[in-house]
């Protein structure tokens, strides 16, 4: 048996299959509690939950606000483009505003890796009880998608009961713009943390062979592995191969924003070789879903009527989900008597 022990959460390197399994099986609760009537649940109330956004975002951003209103907590939403930042004010200092407003909950999207973790540091260091909670760092971690990932995959596999145990010896392919996706690494973590090999499959440029050893190093910050017991991770060039053995395919933005050199001249040739259409799944007898985190190029990491097709394509459901999620990490993080509420919400590792 497992009970919630994360003050922060930063990354999904330190979960266990237990962590999962916690936060899995209350957000199911939450997705299946009705929307009409009475919409928020008092968890969260008198709280403050404030969200950094440091760069730009549609879906967490919003998600995050929805999730803690629902929950009746307090929000308060920082803009960079209107905020102090203009007058040179630090993002410490920014960032300690919203502490001494008594925030709760700091999630905080930064295209510098490591800067939620060095907030955390800091918060611990001078013994406040704000807790963060990581939207997105670089290219490094964003543990709310990753889990929303791998519960809309669950709920795919095992509707009604989403859980760890779903993913088991499944294969996952991960096809795109790998070296720049935070949302790859903690796919990569949640995946193979619930039993499934993920294959990576682009050209060498986006997916290094240096990310075939990438769950070998001790998770970052780490001495020990959470997960005693991970699926693999493999590399492939052809999507056509990956596809006739998978189970679900995720493509992912070719993420110009963060490429410093042409990595990619021809986007005709790249949806030739790595996108996803009809035809593609039709040719490789594929059957199984297709997610992608957005936001998506239309034609060019899938057709656009693959992207509208709801039988086939999961990414309304993973906003969908993305809701309770994030509600779920909330509630564990800052509802008032969260070691109470959270041994009741227990889980078998
Ligand atoms: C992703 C991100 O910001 O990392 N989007 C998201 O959060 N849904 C992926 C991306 O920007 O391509």
């Amino acid at each position: 048996m497992s009970v919630w022990s994360h003050r922060h959460v930063l990354d999904l390197a330190a979960f266990s299959r237990a962590d999962f399994a916690i936060v899995m099986e209350l957000a199911h609760r939450f997705r299946s509690m009705p929307v009409t009537g009475a919409r928020k649940l008092p968890a969260l109330q008198g709280r403050l939950v404030a969200t950094l956004f440091f760069e730009p975002s549609t879906r967490t951003r919003s998600s995050f606000e929805l999730a803690a209103k629902r929950l009746s907590a307090d929000v308060q939403s920082f803009s960079p483009s209107s905020s102090s930042l203009n007058k040179g004010e630090s993002l410490l200092d920014t960032a300690r505003t919203y502490v001494a407003m008594g925030a709760d909950v700091l999630v905080i999207r930064h295209r510098c890796t490591d800067v939620p973790a060095q907030l955390a540091a800091e918060l611990d260091e001078a013994g406040e009880r704000t807790v963060v909670l990581n939207g997105g760092d670089g290219q490094h971690s964003h543990p709310s998608q990753g889990l929303l990932d791998l519960y809309t995959i669950a709920n795919y596999f095992h509707r009604n009961h989403p859980q760890p145990n779903a993913l088991q010896g499944k294969r996952i392919v991960i096809v795109g713009d790998v070296l720049h996706s935070r949302v790859a690494r903690s796919n990569l973590w949640a995946l193979s943390a619930c039993g499934a090999d993920v294959v990576l499959c682009g050209p060498p440029s986006l997916v290094p062979e240096a990310f075939s050893t990438f769950l070998e190093a001790p998770p970052p910050g780490q001495d020990l592995d959470p997960v005693h017991q991970r699926g693999k991770v493999q590399i492939s060039r052809s999507l056509d191969e990956c596809l006739s053995s998978a189970d679900a395919v995720m493509t992912l933005r070719l993420q110009k924003e963060r490429m410093t050199n042409h990595l990619l001249t021809d986007l005709d040739r790249y949806h030739r070789d790595y996108g996803l259409t009809h035809e593609r799944l039709l040719r490789c007898s594929f059957s199984g879903p297709v997610l992608h985190p957005g936001p998506v190029n239309r034609g060019v990491e899938m057709s656009g009527a693959l992207l509208d097709d709801r039988s086939i394509c999961l990414v309304e459901d993973q906003v969908r989900n993305g809701i309770p999620i994030r509600m779920a990490l909330l509630y564990l993080m800052a509802a008032s008597e969260p070691v109470a509420e959270s041994s009741r919400i227990s889980a078998s590792s």
